[in-house]
């Protein structure tokens, strides 16, 4: 990594902090799908998992590293406590990346001390230098975070990022793991690091920090005036409780208000040179394909992301834009990829038309994943007149980004009215092949499908999120279902896209019980690994 300061690195860590928020769990197959598309988006490092947790997480770092962590591609990185197994392990996990990094870190706050770690200052202060060195015998590029710093005493702070550096760390993170800072307390603390720290010109330095009170984004921003070069961010903001600093936001942040931050890069206020490696048209795509992946729904008022993002509903604003567009626009829909909803295909066309525009979507289907896609397609417009990119979007994932079927949906049929008992039937291939149907009545027709089905599956769970919306317009509209049921406190979401909304009631409640039934089928591989879940 150079230590070149004079643009911001993006640290992306949706699949590692951003796959702790509860029920975003995500296979080794959807983690590959978004360490592809994170580097198709252009982020520095991506943050893979922590490979001592699980085997799951094992694999999935060890295959992002082999897939993704390719020469020219991104730098892959694992997390790791300050021992010996948690690092060795992630050592080994990272071997297929050209370009892998161990992340380790201890708490430093003396309330982590005191309750959580029982150590004195000085022991914390020991073991940092020791495993830093211990961590670059296996990779030369070694992060350190103290977390909690933004509650560390900031004098301790100072000696621990000097042994830290002295030991070979090539990137200081400082972590507000509980989101307690203020913008202007983030900035003093950044400051006084770079002021006081006397080997800091040797590393880089990288923030990191929760929502809790929704300030991660304007401490980023501050912490950037003062010296962080390197963002660690989340699609989305999703993370550990209220989540992390959303990259999106960050990077557009960056870019809209370049002017504003060139200075404290080092550079004219007027430089056009963008402040990150994002390719910015990435960003759209990228929110959706892991808000479809994790289930975690984007609020439509989000920033940047979100469905009303760039809506405009009142009649004041809507004559202001039409009569010229910066009246109440700061950046074009188009610069986050947001393409207008183009009707691209009908019942006419054909495989090539279809293969290219996936293609030109980002969709990387093998022939057998496309042949499925293609059928579905077919089918869509023998009921939609015009398909749109999204409804493409919708179909492709629907078809190919789902959990391993342990069980498979084979039919649906529901009966309901005013003045009618709704009632369901279904039909279900069980993981040993058998096909079993049976029935139930409901409050109403989903409600009835859910009972049914887990009169078949029968695993305990409690339905605990249902949301369905439109992908276009129409009545003939593709209807996206996503659902989260909870299971023994773990939560486990399910996605499916149908023009018929109870059939993909249907399938997004049994893709969730295949998520579900693949873990309970792996607990016995996972006994005897510690399950570690860090902020
Ligand atoms: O929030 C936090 O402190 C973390 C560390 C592991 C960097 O996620
Ligand atoms: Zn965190």
């Amino acid at each position: 990594m150079s230590t070149n300061q004079d643009r911001i690195i993006i640290f992306d860590t949706t699949l590692r902090d951003g796959e702790q928020s509860p029920g975003a769990t995500l296979n080794v197959d959807e983690k590959i799908t978004i360490a592809r598309q994170l580097a198709r988006l252009g982020v520095d490092v991506i943050e893979a998992g922590f490979p001592r947790a699980s085997s799951g997480d094992f694999e999935a770092v060890q295959k992002v590293a082999e897939i993704v962590g390719v020469e020219d591609g991104p730098i892959i990185c694992g997390l790791a406590r300050a021992n010996f197994d948690d690092i060795k392990i992630a050592g080994e996990a990272l071997k297929p990346a050209a370009k892998g990094r161990i992340h380790t870190f201890i708490a430093t706050s003396d309330i982590h001390l005191e309750y959580k770690l029982k150590k004195s200052r000085s022991e914390v202060l020991a073991i940092i230098p020791e495993m830093v060195a211990y961590a670059k015998s296996f990779v030369d590029d070694v992060e350190f975070s103290p977390e909690d710093a933004g509650r560390s005493d900031p004098e301790f702070l100072y000696q621990v990022l000097e042994a830290a550096i002295s030991a070979g760390a090539t990137t200081v993170n400082i972590p507000d793991t509980v989101g307690y800072t203020t913008p202007a307390e983030f900035g003093g603390l950044i400051r006084g690091i770079k002021e006081n720290v006397p080997n800091i010109d040797q590393a880089i330095i990288s923030v990191h920090g929760h929502n809790d009170l929704g300030l991660a984004v304007a401490n980023f921003l501050e912490a950037v005036k003062y010296g962080a070069r390197q963002l660690e961010c989340t699609i989305n903001g999703i993370g550990e409780r209220a989540g992390n600093a959303a990259l999106e936001e960050l990077v557009m942040g960056l870019h809209v208000r370049r002017q504003y931050f060139n200075p404290f890069l080092g550079r004219a206020p007027e430089s056009t040179e963008p402040l990150t490696n994002i390719i910015t048209q990435e960003i759209y795509k990228t929110s959706r394909l892991v808000s479809t992946l994790t289930g975690m729904m984007v609020q439509p008022n989000k920033a940047i992301v979100g469905s009303n993002a760039f809506a405009h509903e009142s009649g004041i604003h809507q004559d202001g834009v039409l009569k010229h567009k910066l009246t109440y626009e700061i950046m074009d829909a188009e610069s986050i990829g947001l393409t207008t909803n183009l009707i691209v295909l009908g019942k006419h066309s054909g495989r090539n038309a279809f293969r290219t525009r996936l293609t030109e979507l980002g969709f990387d289907l093998s022939e057998t994943d496309l042949n499925k896609a293609f059928l579905r397609f077919k089918d869509l417009a023998d009921k939609k007149k015009e398909i749109s990119d999204w409804d493409l979007e919708a179909i492709v994932k629907d078809e190919i980004q789902q959990p391993p079927e342990l069980f498979r949906l084979e039919t649906v049929q529901v009966s309901c009215g005013d003045n009618s008992k709704p009632t369901a039937t279904v039909v279900l291939t069980t993981p040993d092949g058998e096909e079993l149907t049976d029935a139930a009545v409901g409050t109403g027709p989903v409600d009835a499908v859910y009972k049914a089905i887990n009169r078949v599956v029968n695993v305990p769970n409690e339905l605990i999120e249902f949301s369905v919306k439109s992908v276009t317009a129409g009545i003939d509209a593709i209807g996206e279902v996503t659902i989260r049921l909870s299971h023994e406190g773990k939560i486990y979401s399910g996605h499916a896209a149908n023009t018929d909304i109870i059939v993909a009631s249907a399938r997004a409640y049994v893709s969730a019980l295949n998520r579900l039934y693949a873990v309970i089928g792996h607990r016995k591989t996972e006994e005897g690994r510690s399950s570690v879940v860090v902020g």
